[in-house]
């Protein structure tokens, strides 16, 4: 049935990969509550996961997948889930930077990184110099990351520069809108996947998703692999976007 599965984007060019891909990555904790172990083994496994749906992302010639690690709410889970998560994409630079940059990866991160601790900061900080010249698939992580916070920062932001007489209300455009938000030139998403048999948005992307295709899949994140990215695609292909249009 899917002949492409396990296959790369060349011996399966009847597949057009979606340019950009986003995905909520849910269902840690439910993954390690099954087998008895605690929350945050969910999320240290979730990163295998990650390491495959970049390799994937980056084979298919999707130009850019934003990634929602941690989002404005997370922050009321118990401490020492948060701690723990702060250090993941620390860790996962660490073992996979070379392997980003060798795959001509560009990192970017999107949310209010001002308030995440420093080693956090410093690791994207230090992953998003390495691979700025790198033209390849864009790998962005929502750190921090709220639609509702990004349109509110965005329209304080045109709020002062019409105040300042840099702009009158009537010169507001989407494409000024879209130029304060945290996912810069990446202004919409194509497909969002939700892992985990969840069916929500949660606050991600709320401007940038306004066309996308959503694909939900009961699989538990730490579970999610390969093949279940390229039945996503393959789900996408089948659909018909007609933008509001007939
Ligand atoms: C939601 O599952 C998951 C998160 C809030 C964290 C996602 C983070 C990762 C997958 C690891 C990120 C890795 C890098 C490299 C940044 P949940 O905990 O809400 O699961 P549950 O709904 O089953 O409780």
């Amino acid at each position: 049935m899917f002949q492409w599965l396990n296959q790369t984007k060349e011996s399966a060019p009847e597949q057009t990969a979606p340019a950009h891909v986003a995905i909520i990555m849910d269902g840690n904790g439910r993954w390690a509550k099954k087998r008895g172990l605690p929350r945050i083994m969910g999320h240290r496994e979730g990163m295998k996961s990650v390491r495959e749906a970049v390799r994937t992302a980056s084979d298919l010639g999707v130009s850019s997948l934003t990634l929602y690690a941690f989002s404005t709410e997370n922050w009321s889970r118990p401490e020492e889930e948060v701690s723990f998560l702060m250090k993941l994409p620390g860790q996962f630079l660490e073992t996979d930077l070379k392997d980003l940059a060798a795959r001509n990866v560009k990192v970017e991160v999107a949310g209010e990184v001002e308030r995440l601790p420093v080693f956090t900061r410093d690791a994207i900080a230090q992953a998003v110099e390495e691979t700025r010249e790198n033209t390849g698939l864009k790998l962005v992580f929502a750190l921090n990351y709220g639609g509702r916070d990004e349109l509110l920062k965005a329209t304080r932001r045109i709020a002062e520069r019409v105040k300042a007489c840099e702009l009158s209300p009537e010169e507001i455009t989407e494409a000024t809108i879209e130029s304060e938000l945290m996912t810069g030139s990446i202004t919409h998403v194509d497909l969002v996947i939700r892992t985990s048999g969840e069916q929500r948005l949660s606050n991600f992307l709320l401007w940038q998703a306004a066309y996308a295709e959503f694909y939900f899949t009961d699989v538990l994140w730490p579970d999610f692999r390969r093949e279940h990215f390229l039945k996503a695609i393959e789900d996408y292909n089948l659909r018909t976007r007609r933008f509001g249009g007939v």
